[in-house]
């Protein structure tokens, strides 16, 4: 059974109260978080936006965004007690002649108390809020500030956006969040590694031949196309969830688990990533979009045909990583993912190197390999190769150890940005991003794009639904003489 430590009073205003991320994640997540009695009594939740609307029409809306989320149906008598939270202010938040004392009326006045501030808005508009957050003297106290990703577009706009946020909060007052980091599995990443003496000795490349990062959805872009074509599959979902992934497989045992000792490994991992030069990415990378094809039988239009114009928009991404350091020197770490894939999974794959000698001849099964499953069927398979029972001949097959979630813990898997609200709360840092991080992360993608560009990459295309992205991502393995691991 999982224990849920309260965490102590605080408000929260949530900025783009009535957006889309509000709606989907997180009102039902602080709904989640009340239900399980972690919310004390006195805390405020206020959605602010310019749209109008009273504390009663923003109930209205909190409760169908916690329907629609939820698995099961919300209980009316809940909700009554939990809607009691629940406050929503109209106002234009940029603006330098906003009035906030309707706000301020809601928030205490112990400035002991932590008050966040829920950045569910554009990029575009995160420092003119801020900058008004601090003449209204509310980035004092307690004051935290939360950032979504993509924070900006390149590593001029992330710096452009850190130095504004900056000069109003601290940077121990800034949360940056990458979801990823909120997924239980990720966070099991470093349990894995670092609470299991077994996998050390044998995490480096001596024994590892290389790793594989996937992230897959077998959604389309809907309606976040015009959000999606200006960003696209590298800056939406590489430069953030793929390369924290990839940090925690990679970085070097934080000597605690304290917020900034992770991030400092992190970085580390963020700086050691070779530059891929124009003549690399040719090899060692592919671009795609998806044409029309089907979902589940029923036909699907491809990316141009949903956007309704041209576009040189990748949907689809796989490169060919590699770390410059000790530990890692020549193993390749190969990361994809993609829209509208043949299905939903993200799973990390450990490929270790081959026995050294071959004493079993012809009937030599494959090398070890650990699979971390991180969604949606999280689990951790450590494939090892047995003989198969039965007289006439030796023969050797490969079969995992199952480490099943769903069968070892019998609890509702929490959505990351329940865990992630409260260690706002809590103040703990450690599953958010430091500033150099994500322009780290920036520096390089940047320079991928760059080189994208001089190489005239050209674009592929898969088959909506049907493809687990191009075939040029397989050749692009094969050439190395490797698989993408496909999962069953
Ligand atoms: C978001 C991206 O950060 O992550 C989306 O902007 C993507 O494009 C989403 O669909 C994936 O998150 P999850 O939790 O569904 O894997």
């Amino acid at each position: 059974m999982a224990e849920f430590i309260p965490v102590g009073s605080f408000d929260i205003i949530i900025f783009g109260g009535t957006g889309d991320l509000s709606r989907r994640k997180l009102l039902p997540a602080l709904y989640h978080r009340w239900a399980d009695g972690q919310i004390p009594e006195d805390a405020k939740i206020i959605g602010v936006s310019r749209s109008e609307m009273d504390d009663t029409a923003f109930r209205k809306f909190a409760f169908d965004a916690c329907c629609e989320a939820a698995s099961e149906s919300v209980n009316k008598t809940d909700w009554k007690k939990f809607e009691q939270h629940l406050h929503y202010v109209t106002m234009d938040a940029t603006s330098p002649e906003a009035d906030w004392g309707d706000l301020k009326h809601h928030l205490s006045d112990n400035s002991e108390r932590p008050l966040v501030h829920y950045l569910a808005v554009t990029p575009k508009i995160y420092v003119a809020i801020c900058e008004s957050l601090g003449k209204a003297g509310l980035n004092q106290g307690n004051a935290r500030v939360v950032l979504e990703k993509p924070i900006g577009t390149d590593l001029a706009s992330a710096h452009e956006i850190n130095e504004g946020v900056g000069a109003v909060f601290p940077e121990e007052c800034i949360y940056r969040i990458d979801h990823y980091l909120g997924k239980e599995t990720v966070q099991n990443l470093m349990v894995l590694r670092f609470a299991n003496s077994l996998f050390e000795p044998l995490w480096n490349r001596t024994a590892i031949d290389h790793i594989q990062i996937t992230v897959s959805e077998h959604y389309g872009v809907g309606d976040r196309a015009g959000y999606y074509d200006g960003s696209g599959a590298l800056r939406d979902m590489v430069q953030n969830h793929l390369l924290q992934l990839l940090c925690l497989i990679a970085m070097e045992p934080p000597n605690s688990i304290d917020g900034d000792a992770i991030r400092t490994e992190k970085i580390k991992v963020l700086e050691a990533l070779n530059p891929i030069t124009p003549g690399e990415a040719r090899e060692d990378t592919v671009r795609a979009q998806y044409v029309a094809g089907a979902v589940q039988g029923e036909s699907v239009p491809g990316y141009l045909e949903e956007l309704g114009h041209e576009s040189a928009t990748e949907t689809f991404v796989a490169i060919k990583a590699s770390i410059d350091n000790w530990r890692w020197a020549r193993v390749p770490f190969y990361l994809r993912t993609g829209k509208r894939m043949k299905g939903r999974h993200s799973e990390i794959v450990v490929q270790f190197r081959e026995t050294p000698h071959s004493m079993f001849g012809e009937t030599e099964a494959q090398s070890n390999r650990l699979v971390i499953n991180v969604q949606p069927d999280e689990g951790v398979q450590l494939y090892l190769q047995i003989k198969e029972p039965g007289p006439g001949g030796l023969r050797i097959k490969s079969l995992p150890l199952n480490l099943s979630y769903a069968a070892n813990f019998s609890v509702r898997y929490p959505d990351a940005y329940e865990r992630l609200l409260m260690d706002v709360v809590r103040g703990n840092l450690s599953l958010f991003m430091r500033r150099e991080e994500v322009e780290a992360a920036w520096k390089w993608v940047d320079g991928l794009l760059a080189a994208w560009e001089q190489a005239e990459l050209p674009m592929e295309t898969y088959q909506a639904g049907l493809e687990d992205g191009p075939v040029e991502a397989r050749l692009m393995l094969r050439r190395d003489g490797r698989d993408w691991w496909e999962a069953s």
